[in-house]
């Protein structure tokens, strides 16, 4: 699948199939014990991704890449900087847009559409939590290389890893029927990142996040 038609169904999923079960999931209300799983390792991954950048982040521009319902957007906007939250479902950056408190609104510039795109200009820093982790190796490689051509300091970013049972769920994905148009995550190791993209960035291995129904690597990334 090339990247136009990853995008396309990374849209239609966030946008429409999945975007109940995504804003339940990233607010407060009750969730089975299983979502429950996934909250604490995605609260995890997200101070782990946010506490490599300096505490005070004041004067910096921060692209929060894939913002989904804005959670990392608010934490970054706490540390001062002015933060570009992107996401490609304009449903989910509505939903960011109305939970973000209006004292940090200020902060926060919205914008529904690719994270790659020029428009967004430059930044200091660019983070993309579980967003990357539909794309295949070389897709992955030019998202970081295009990315890094706009970012001065770093990017952080996660895979999926390559578990047995994420490549249960890769192969499944393969065979599902062609009306089926979730996006599927595609398993990728730290040692494969290098491969593709280790002689133009400098990779840095922050280690996996593992909640047990929520599993995440985290990956650091600069020139
Ligand atoms: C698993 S969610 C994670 C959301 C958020 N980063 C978080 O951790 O709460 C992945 C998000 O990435 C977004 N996404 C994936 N590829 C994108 C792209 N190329 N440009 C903008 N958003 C993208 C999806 O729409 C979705 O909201």
């Amino acid at each position: 699948m090339n990247y136009d038609q990853t995008l396309s169904r990374v849209e239609t999923y966030f946008d429409k199939t999945a975007l109940k079960t995504w804003e339940r999931l990233t607010s407060k209300a009750p969730v089975s014990r299983i979502r429950q799983s996934v909250r604490r390792g995605r609260d995890e991954m997200r101070m782990k991704l946010i506490s490599q950048l300096p505490k005070n982040l004041s004067g910096a521009r921060v692209l929060d890449a894939g913002c989904g319902t804005g959670q990392l957007s608010e934490e970054l906007a706490l540390r001062g900087c002015r933060v570009v939250a992107a996401d490609i479902s304009p449903s989910l950056i509505q939903v960011a847009r109305s939970r973000i408190p209006t004292h940090l609104q200020k902060n926060i510039e919205f914008v529904a559409g690719d994270m790659v795109s020029p428009e967004l200009g430059n930044f200091d820093y660019v983070i993309a939590m579980d967003s990357l982790i539909y794309y295949n190796r070389t897709d992955l490689g030019s998202l970081l290389s295009e990315l890094s051509s706009r970012t001065s300091k770093s990017i952080y970013f996660t895979i999926a890893p390559k578990t047995t049972l994420l490549m249960l769920m890769w192969y499944v994905g393969k065979l599902a029927p062609s009306g089926d148009r979730s996006p599927v995550m595609v398993p990728h190791s730290f040692k494969s990142i290098c491969k593709e993209l280790g002689t133009k960035l400098e990779l840095t291995d922050l280690g996996i996040v593992n909640s047990g129904f929520y599993i995440s690597h985290a990956i650091g990334c600069r020139k």
